[in-house]
């Protein structure tokens, strides 16, 4: 195989990537790069995505959305219905913040963040692996995080939230073993606390190693990088992206 230079090895021209959580965020923020690189970009969410594809016209680029509520089987089965999806940003997901031992519909809630941080990504991967794999391969990105790695950045993480992005990296590993033969590279970014609509209310940029948290397209790099060809041999990887915090000041 030929190697292709960079920065050519990081365009997406030509080629179409799936954004979820789009609406908002991380998620936002990576359609907008994932753009910038030069993909046709669908936008996924269950929220309005008018603003999202509204800057993505506005760099020039094609965007079409997708939607929908991800922890619906058809809806997931319909995004590979149609035109070739080469990569795959995965950054939909959920915390609740209210206490856990003071949430009187625990039990529902424990079910519904494990549902829609942990069944959605394996449910979502697993059709973009055979949707891929029929089409000559692509990559896919989770979005997992340091509250998987550490348990939570503070005493207040929620332990559901903590479980299931602990369940997103074990994931990473179970669908790269089962992908990577068949040219699907799945990898994922763990974030740090990154300024966006889910971290609102908490104050811990000064306990971080920079002194800030992390600003939303710090995170669309790296995940737009694991969908691009530059990042064709890594599979199965789990890039820390939290401005140091696992070694200190
Ligand atoms: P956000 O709350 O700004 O955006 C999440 C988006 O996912 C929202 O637009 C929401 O509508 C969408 N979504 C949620 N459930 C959905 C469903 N069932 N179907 C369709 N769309 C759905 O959150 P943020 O901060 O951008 O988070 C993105 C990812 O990064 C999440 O997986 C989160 O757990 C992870 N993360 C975030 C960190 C942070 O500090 N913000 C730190 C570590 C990880």
């Amino acid at each position: 195989m030929t190697a292709i230079p960079l920065p050519a090895a990081l365009s997406m021209v030509g080629k179409t990537a799936l954004v979820t959580g789009a609406a908002s965020g991380i998620g936002r923020a990576t359609a907008l790069v994932l753009a910038e690189l030069g993909a046709r970009v669908v936008i996924c969410d269950r929220s309005p995505m008018d603003e999202t594809r509204d800057a993505i016209e506005a760099r020039g680029a094609v965007c079409s959305m997708a939607h929908g509520d991800l922890t619906e089987d058809e809806f997931i089965a319909s995004l590979f219905a149609g035109e070739q999806i080469h990569a795959l940003a995965h950054c939909a997901g959920i915390l609740v913040g209210r206490p856990w031992q003071e949430d009187t519909a625990w039990h529902e809630r424990f079910h519904r963040v494990m549902d829609v941080n942990v069944r959605v990504p394996l449910q979502l991967a697993a059709a973009a692996i055979d949707h891929m794999a029929d089409r000559g391969g692509g990559h896919i990105a989770l979005v997992g995080s340091v509250a998987g790695k550490t348990g939570g950045t503070s005493v207040s993480t929620p332990p559901d939230y903590a479980a299931s992005k602990g369940a997103v990296h074990t994931l990473v590993k179970w669908l790269s073993r089962n992908a990577v033969g068949r040219g699907v590279l799945v990898n994922a970014v763990a974030p740090g606390p990154v300024e966006t609509p889910m971290t609102r209310g908490f104050n811990l940029g000064p306990t971080l190693p920079m002194g800030r948290i992390g600003r939303a397209e710090e995170l669309a790099w790296p995940i737009a990088f694991l969908c691009t060809p530059a990042a064709s041999y890594l599979s199965g990887a789990i890039l820390d992206v939290n401005g140091g915090a696992f070694v200190g000041p």
